[in-house]
């Protein structure tokens, strides 16, 4: 029997995750969020890894709200990197494996081509600066850790696709920006990701999304197509939809290491998609 401790198991990939395990007798997952186990608190994290003594430690939590952490910068600081650090730690203590969630905002999106996981972070808001930083707590404290850096992730939660089909409900068209360019990832795929990873020992940082590029403008005509709606998409600048945090305009990864190692396709994102929206 492998345990699996989940933090932030109420969260889209927290969910995603016990879907995917549904059903599966060699798995226990141990689920927790801030109710029962707060990341950002050193001494219960570590009583409570111990006390569990899971196989590994999955780490769904965060602070997501990307423009709400430019004015709570302390707060997303606490949740983003002092909780992978504090999980990071128990981790150690136990020897159990460590397996934590990041964000393509670790870059700046200025970048021409798709961002590998040897180019060089450069966070440009506050959620990007505080996810890094909890990158760096988890490869300085745990020994035996999978970083994968996910983006536009959908699941069971609140997400781009469920505002858009909102929106739909009541409006023939909506505006959304179309110089952004990034991967939309199911929260499944991304949890199937995990699975495939955490079972053997080939540590390090992973960048893991769909294939396929698009603008959040193509991704909301696709989900208006699968939903059989006629709303109509207004490409918009990033300029015409100014937003609190600055996000990156190119926001690609290149799943470099997924690719060397062989461990996982992820699937196109259109196909993705579809089988979160039931098609
Ligand atoms: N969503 C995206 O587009 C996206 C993109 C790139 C990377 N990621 C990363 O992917 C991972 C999963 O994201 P997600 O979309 O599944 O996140 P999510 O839906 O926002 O879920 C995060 C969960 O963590 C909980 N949480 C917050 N503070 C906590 C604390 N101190 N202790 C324990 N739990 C706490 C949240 O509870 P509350 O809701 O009560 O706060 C929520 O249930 C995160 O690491 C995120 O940074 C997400």
């Amino acid at each position: 029997m492998y345990k699996l401790l989940i933090t932030g198991c109420n969260g889209q990939l927290g969910r995603a995750i016990n879907e995917l395990y549904k059903g599966r007798s060699d798995i226990e997952c141990i689920n927790t969020d801030v109710a029962e186990l707060d990341i950002t608190d050193n001494e219960a994290v570590i009583k409570f890894v111990k006390e569990k003594a899971p196989y590994a430690i999955i780490n769904c939590a965060a602070h997501t709200a990307v423009d709400r952490c430019e004015d709570e910068e302390d707060l997303a600081y606490k949740i983003n990197a002092l909780g992978p650090r504090n999980l990071s730690i128990a981790a150690n203590e136990i020897g159990c494996k460590m397996v934590h969630i990041s964000t393509d905002y670790v870059f700046s999106g200025d970048a021409t081509k798709p961002y590998t996981e040897f180019d060089t972070p450069a966070p440009v808001s506050a959620y990007g600066r505080t996810k890094l930083a909890g990158e760096n707590f988890v490869k300085e404290f745990a020994d035996k850790h999978f970083i994968i850096r996910t983006a536009w992730l959908y699941g069971d939660g609140k997400n781009f696709v469920k505002t858009m089909l909102k929106l739909a409900e009541d409006r023939d068209e909506v505006g959304v920006v179309c110089d952004q360019v990034g991967s939309p990832t199911s929260a499944m795929e991304l949890a199937r990701a995990i699975d495939a990873l955490v079972f053997t020992e080939e540590y390090g940082t992973y960048h893991g999304t769909c294939e396929g590029v698009c603008s959040w403008a193509d991704f909301a005509e696709e989900i208006f197509k699968l939903a059989g709606k006629n709303t109509k998409v207004n490409h918009l600048t990033t300029d015409q939809y100014p937003t609190k945090a600055k996000r990156p305009a190119y926001s690609v990864l290149d799943k470099y290491m997924f690719r060397l190692t062989g461990r996982y396709t992820f699937a196109d994102w259109h196909d993705a998609l579809k089988e979160y929206m039931n098609f």
